[in-house]
């Protein structure tokens, strides 16, 4: 019998047909946005995948994959994170928040989701003995960054990187594609209101293709000069919030006039609109947005990748909302 999948697979006759040696991976926040179309690229390579979740029914698109195991699991519990190391090759670690709550100077949320699980995942793989862990932070993390969001993800970087792992890091600037929770809500928002009130008009961006972000940690893990490399992931092209949001209403449809706040009307938005259900914004995102969110080393990928312009892929998936509306729709409705 075969203890592992990775020792069945290697006796099986399909072996050959993938192009990467598989390993047996555990994605820790890969049940996401950016971990879903991961996940769905780590199986096309031929990858054993574990995908821990808190709400399985949640993640539905993710139990046909046919090599992944999704589990529900408390991975801040560090008896379910220890069961869920043993055995797996290799860890990606991209939990992330973008609402960190108060209670701490990062926020208690981003202290517990940004800090203590990287923590946490450092000390079980030291355990176990995986050593390669990839890590998922954020574009402009840093020490001293105006934002919770962006000085928890730099102490999760420190954290991990002070464990003597196998690490590699990744920090996107924003990203989209099917299902973002970006260029989505403005179409959302063009849609629902008369005029658009627009916080932070002039923060700068750089997104990039969720494909492009997932090609590029699918290719770190058969790159041993990743290895101790921090990789910034930027799209081709630079943009304003204003143009960004100008641009979704031009494709949908939907052109709306846009009312710029001042710097101080921005803050008191994201103030106010701490006290809307489910915190559409922040203060701490207007921290972060003071920041311009580009590649300080222009637009280029590791690994010889080229990074795919916005207008070539949102078109798409902006002009088709119906599908997610609709479930979202229906999720709500069940409670889940
Ligand atoms: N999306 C972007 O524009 C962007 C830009 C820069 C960096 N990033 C970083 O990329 C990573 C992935 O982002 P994403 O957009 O894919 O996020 P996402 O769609 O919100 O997914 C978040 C993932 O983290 C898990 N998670 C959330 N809160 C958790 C908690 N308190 N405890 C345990 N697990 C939790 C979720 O698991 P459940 O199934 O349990 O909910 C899910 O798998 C994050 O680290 C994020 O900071 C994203």
């Amino acid at each position: 019998m075969f203890d592992t999948c990775l020792e069945f697979l290697r006796a099986s006759k399909n072996f050959k047909k993938f192009r990467v040696t598989p390993q047996n991976i555990l994605i820790i926040g890969g049940s996401g946005f950016l971990g879903s179309q991961l996940a769905w690229q780590l199986t096309k390579d031929g990858h054993f995948l574990r995908l821990p979740t808190r709400r399985r029914e949640r993640v539905k698109h993710l139990l046909t994959l046919p090599t992944s195991e999704v589990i529900e699991a408390n991975v801040h519990d560090p008896t379910q994170l220890e069961a869920l190391v043993a055995g797996q090759d290799a860890i990606i670690s991209m939990v992330g928040i973008l609402r960190g709550g108060t209670g701490h100077p990062y926020g208690a949320g981003f202290a517990r989701a940004h800090v203590e699980l990287p923590r946490k995942i450092a000390a079980v793989a030291q355990a176990a003995g995986v050593r390669r862990v990839i890590h998922v932070s954020a574009l402009k993390a840093a020490a001293d960054a105006p934002s919770g969001y962006l000085r928890s993800k730099a102490a999760g970087e420190k954290v991990l990187q002070e464990a003597g792992l196998d690490l590699t890091i990744f920090r996107p600037s924003v990203i989209f594609g099917p299902g973002d929770q970006f260029l989505n809500v403005f179409a959302s928002l063009l849609k629902a209101l008369p005029f658009l009130p627009l916080a932070c008009p002039n923060a700068r961006f750089q997104p990039i293709w969720v494909e492009d972000v997932a090609a590029c940690i699918a290719s770190s893990l058969t790159q041993p000069g990743s290895i101790g490399q921090t990789y910034e992931l930027c799209g081709p092209s630079r943009y304003t919030l204003r143009h960004l949001v100008n641009y979704v209403g031009k494709v949908i449809g939907e052109r709306r006039p846009i009312l710029a706040l001042t710097d101080r009307l921005s803050y008191l938005q994201a103030l106010a609109a701490e006290f809307v259900p489910g915190a559409p914004m922040t203060r701490d995102n207007y921290y972060s947005m003071q920041l311009p969110n580009v590649c300080e080393t222009g637009c280029g990928l590791p690994f010889g990748r080229t990074s795919t312009a916005m207008e070539v892929i949102a078109p798409a998936y902006l002009t088709d909302q119906r599908g997610r509306a609709d479930n979202d729709a229906l999720r709500k409705k069940a409670g889940r």
